[in-house]
């Protein structure tokens, strides 16, 4: 790095710094999964336009690697909370950690997931390809019950209880929002209905764990908004798209900033915003 870069860096840092003192004045964001993918490209987006992030990592080291580049970058407006969703006292600890470090919490994202066995990047390529090919992996007469217990565990009972143990900061928020980051492999019409758009492509993408997984999520996304449907939450889910990530084996045809923006824009939407919706980047989609 030559002098001049040098320098603007530790100017960047500087104003970031005075910029983190008054954090009591920015928006307070948590996200799950953050230390890589989407959840990371998320709060990149999210630092970069003025929210305080509290980046969830499941792994300390890896959080802290992911701190890292941040700060490599000039971010310095994030911590990294450790939190693993399947460990119920993982979570009663981040929650306890953000009481004490955020007057109120304005957005949840609950991005962390897992996607059960899934083909390597070679045979996905080979799949969109030649979608008559299939994914034969998780099939519904087959797979085993720990395998789809170890995926709900993470992408619907985690989301779920990070939920509930963050309601109360949540609450303290004028304008809060949860962002439930589901996919279109969850939606049943997409799966059921001719006329729905990924209907004929998705005919063989039936990932028994996942896309189940998914759905209940948007289920309960429904539940929980219309529980707090009289207040100021806006409780929605949001498919990011198909982007390349750790979770397909980097298989994704979409980039994970591309994937991201979705995510930050119902992250962000107004107060008079949809509430127990579900969209993608084109807008909203049928359960
Ligand atoms: N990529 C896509 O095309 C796509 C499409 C539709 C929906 N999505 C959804 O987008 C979200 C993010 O996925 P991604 O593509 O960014 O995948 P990713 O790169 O594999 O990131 C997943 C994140 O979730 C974390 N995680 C997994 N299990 C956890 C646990 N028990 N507790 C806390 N964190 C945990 C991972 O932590 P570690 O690093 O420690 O493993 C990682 O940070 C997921 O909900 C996924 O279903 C992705």
């Amino acid at each position: 790095m030559n002098k001049e870069a040098r320098v603007s860096k530790q100017i960047f840092a500087l104003s970031n710094h005075f910029k983190k003192e008054s954090m009591q004045k920015r928006e307070t964001v948590f996200i799950t999964g953050a230390n890589q993918g989407l959840g990371y490209e998320t709060a990149k987006q999210l630092i970069g336009n003025n929210y305080f992030v509290y980046l969830g990592s499941r792994n300390i080291k890896r959080g802290e690697e992911t701190a890292t580049k941040l700060e490599d970058l000039g971010l310095v407006n994030f911590k990294m909370v450790q939190i693993d969703v399947t460990d119920n006292e993982s979570i009663k600890a981040a929650a306890q950690e953000l009481q004490q470090s955020a007057p109120q919490l304005d957005v949840l994202i609950n991005n962390a997931g897992i996607s059960g066995p899934m083909p390597s990047q070679e045979e996905t390529l080979a799949v969109l390809e030649n979608p008559a090919l299939g994914v034969v992996t998780q099939q519904a007469s087959t797979l085993g019950i720990e395998e789809i217990r170890n995926v709900f565990d993470v992408n619907f009972f985690g989301a779920i209880q990070v939920t509930q143990a963050l309601i109360p900061l949540l609450k303290k928020s004028s304008h809060p929002r949860i962002v439930n980051v589901t996919s279109s492999l969850g939606s049943l019409a997409n799966h059921s209905d001719p006329s729905a758009p990924w209907y004929d492509f998705f005919k063989k993408w039936k990932l028994a764990a996942y896309n189940s997984s998914k759905a209940a999520l948007n289920a309960y996304t429904v539940m929980l908004a219309a529980e707090l449907e009289n207040t100021p939450f806006k409780v929605n889910c949001i498919t990011p798209g198909f982007a390349a990530t750790n979770l397909n084996d980097y298989a994704g045809t979409q980039s994970p900033v591309e994937a991201a923006k979705v995510i930050f824009d119902y992250a962000t939407i107004e107060e008079n915003g949809p509430t127990g919706k579900f969209y993608d980047e084109n807008g909203e989609l049928a359960w």
